[in-house]
């Protein structure tokens, strides 16, 4: 993604703050309305929550693309890659027993696998990867997360699940910022771009490979030391 998307991400955050800022100074300005006994009708306050709502996605539009575009190179720390992927983990376990999807963990015990890396990059790399898996999968299906040490001097992540797959025709456009074949107002197409943005500025490769109807398998190959 080029300077002027970055550019546009950048400028509309202004506005949108601004929206945002607008519908409060509204509410206030109802609620003030009815303390003094003059009626508003609620779908005034309806139509201010869908105005915040579509802002607030705008944002979160925004700043995936910056994190896309204007990317920071990573600053490697000491770190345990077990621990960072167990916090990701743990944050879609509650939804995916919910839903009746089970987690298999494949890693270390946490503590036990100790690399230099950007912890903030990864994370949002593991997460991004976890969101998509629990969209593909139903319930009684699974996702497995595994962490290996297979080449020396570096480690690979992969999140495999039982979902929907991709299709033989999409596979190849997975990584393009904004493609996605998710509804309208529920996917930007940018979370694998991000992964692929990141994983490369952190000296690594992803790849995917997928069957329709049986799962996918996300594979990030990482290098155990990352360089500034
Ligand atoms: N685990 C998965 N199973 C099936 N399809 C996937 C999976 N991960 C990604 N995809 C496909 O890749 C597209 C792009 O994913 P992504 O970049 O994360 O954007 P988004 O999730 O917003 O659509 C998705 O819309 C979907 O079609
Ligand atoms: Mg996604």
């Amino acid at each position: 993604m080029g300077e002027v998307a970055l550019g546009i991400a950048h400028e509309v955050n202004t506005p949108l703050g601004i929206i945002a800022q607008e519908v409060e100074l509204l509410r206030v300005l109802f609620d003030a309305e009815r303390r003094a006994g003059r009626s508003i009708p609620a779908e005034a306050d309806e139509s201010l929550a869908q105005i915040l709502g579509q802002v607030q996605r705008c944002g979160e539009i925004t700043h995936s693309m910056l994190s896309l575009a204007g990317g920071r190179p990573p600053i490697p720390q000491k770190a345990d890659v077990a621990d960072i992927v167990e916090g990701m983990v743990g944050l879609v376990e509650r939804e995916a027993q919910k839903r009746g999807i089970a987690l298999v963990r494949r890693y270390p015990a946490c503590g036990s696998f100790g690399v230099a890396t950007d912890p903030p990059m990864l994370r949002q790399v593991v997460l991004n990867l976890l969101e998509n898996a629990m969209l593909a999968v139903e319930r009684g299906g699974s996702i497995t997360v595994c962490v290996v040490a297979e080449e020396p001097g570096f480690w690979t992540l992969r999140v495999r699940d039982s979902g929907c797959g991709i299709a033989q025709e999409h596979i190849g456009r997975v990584f393009n910022p904004f493609f996605t074949t998710r509804p309208p107002g529920q996917g930007t197409g940018l979370g694998l771009a991000i992964c692929a943005s990141i994983v490369h500025r952190l000296g690594g490769s992803i790849t995917v490979g997928s069957t329709p109807g049986t799962g996918t398998e996300v594979s990030v190959c990482l290098p155990a030391d990352v360089e500034a």
